[in-house]
Parts: structure tokens; sequence; C-alpha cells
């Protein structure tokens, strides 16, 4: 049998300490780069609350969401009770998916938020898809007639420019050579952002345009002025923490 065969390729107490698997600067230079990924994602994590400004987005975006989430489960529970419940959690997703980047400094925390950002987008884009799905079978029961009301003919515009968006997102991040070079894709990023905030801005009008629904009006019972407040409160938050040269647009002089 040659040497070293039939025994164990690490002893136990090898496998306890880390012996045998790297040697003392190899585990030195995995634990510095551990450190540095939670030093990332703990100043990353911190965008989300640790400014005045995260903090006035946060209040609004908190009560808006626990304001239709009150009326949700203050009403029976019904197939229709999706759509609202859906649009609520993917309209919050989106906004801590925004308030997550809006500051990003070193190359490090522009990579993990990118990939967190697009996470959270991916599911508020599932949600938004099941909400929008729910409307359709329903409509479809009782016959009723497709994008009537202004909320429907809003919600619409809204469900195009977020999925346009989310796909404009994903192919510029992940697969940026259908653009024919990662410069070209880069240089794409200032529509996603201009994009992004109109998608939210058309999201926060529709459920606050929700109000004008029938439905609204004689069972759920939410009101416009406490909508469009907690919108505004949040879109102030948002708005202070835009950075207008991020979005590069070159104007040619006549
Ligand atoms: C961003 C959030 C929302 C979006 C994007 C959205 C989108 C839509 C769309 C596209 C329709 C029309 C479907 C069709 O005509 O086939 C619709 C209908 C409807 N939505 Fe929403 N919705 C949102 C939030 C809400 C909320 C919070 C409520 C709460 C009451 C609500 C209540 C209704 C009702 C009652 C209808 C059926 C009446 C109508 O067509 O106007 N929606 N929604």
């Amino acid at each position: 049998m040659p040497s070293g065969e039939g025994q164990p390729l690490l002893s136990q107490s090898d496998l306890q300490d880390g012996r045998g698997v790297m040697g003392t600067s190899d585990r030195q230079s995995l634990r510095s780069m551990n450190s540095e990924t939670s030093d990332v994602a703990n100043e990353l994590r911190k965008n989300l609350y640790s400014t005045r400004s995260s903090i006035i987005a946060q209040v609004g975006a908190i009560a808006l969401f626990l304001y239709i989430f009150y009326h949700i489960m203050a009403n029976d529970i019904i197939f229709f009770t999706g759509h609202p419940a859906l649009n609520n959690f993917a309209i919050f997703a989106l906004t801590q998916s925004i308030i997550l980047v809006q500051p990003t400094s070193t190359a490090a925390e522009k990579q993990l938020g990118a990939t967190v950002h697009g996470i959270f987008n991916v599911i508020a884009g599932m949600a938004f898809l099941g909400a929008l799905s729910i409307i359709f079978v329903n409509k479809a029961a009782h016959q009723g007639i497709h994008f009537k009301s202004v909320h429907a003919r809003l919600g619409l515009v809204t469900y195009i420019l977020l999925f346009a968006n989310v796909l404009l997102g994903i192919t510029q991040y992940w697969t940026p050579y259908v653009y024919g070079s990662v410069s070209r894709a880069k240089s794409l990023y200032k529509y996603h952002r201009v994009i992004g905030y109109a998608s939210l801005a058309f999201s926060f009008l529709t459920a606050t345009l929700s109000t004008t629904t029938d439905y609204n009006r004689s069972i759920f019972g939410m009101k416009f002025s406490v909508l469009f407040g907690l919108v505004i409160v949040t879109s102030i938050g948002l708005a202070v923490r835009i950075r207008p040269q991020k979005f590069q647009f070159k104007f040619r002089r006549s």
C-alpha cells in the first residue's frame, strides 16, 4: 500500500484548527478578505438609516407600507386582496433598493450595492407581476373592462416602466456585451437611474390614486390625503439624496 493510503487525509486536530488546509498567510489573507467584505456590507447597510435624509425616507416608506397594510388587514381577505398586498410589498422593496444605493463610494461598495439592489428589484418585479396577474384574473371573473380608471391607466404605465428598467438594469450589469461593450453599457446607467426614479414616482402616484377607485371608496377606505402626505415625505427624503453629477447627461451647445 503506498504510504498514506488508508489513512485520513487530514487528522481530526488538523480539521479543527485548519492546519493542513491552508497556511498561516492564507488564513490571514482570508480573514482580512472576510473582514473587508463585512466592512463593505456594514457601510452599505448604514445607507438605509444613518443620515437625516435616509431617516426621512424610511419614516415615509414604513408609514406608507403600514397604512396600506392596516387597510388590508382591517378588511375581509379575498382573492383581490393580493393586488394591494403585493403592490404594497413591491413598492416598499423598490424604495429600499433605491435608498440602499443612493450614495455608494468605493468600487467594492458599488459592486455589492448593485448585486443587492438587483436582488431587491427582481423580488419587487415578481411581486408587481403577481399583483397584475391577480387583477387580470379578478377582472376576467366578472368580464370587467381593462384600463378604464385613472388608477388602472397610471398602473399600466408604472408596470411598463418598471419592467423595462429591471430588464435594462439586469442586462447592463450582468450581460453588458449585449450593448457592444462594458463602457457602452456603463454609459447607459444614467437612463436606468432616470427611469428608476420615474417608475418609483409612478408607483407612488398609482398607489395614491387607488383611493379614487370604487372599491376603495366603498370598502377599502384609504384616504387620498394620508397617502399623498406619506408619499411626499418619502420623496423628500429620497430627493435630497440624489447626486445630479451621477446623471452625466451631455448637452450639445448650438
Ligand atoms: C403601485 C401600486 C399599484 C399599481 C402599479 C396598480 C396597478 C393597477 C392596474 C394596472 C390596474 C388595472 C388592471 C386592468 O384594468 O386590467 C389596477 C386595478 C385596480 N387596482 Fe391597482 N395598482 C396598485 C396599487 C393598488 C392599491 C394599493 C389598491 C388599493 C385599493 C389598488 C386597487 C385597485 C382596484 C380596486 C382596481 C380595479 C379597478 C380599476 O381597474 O381601476 N391598486 N391596478
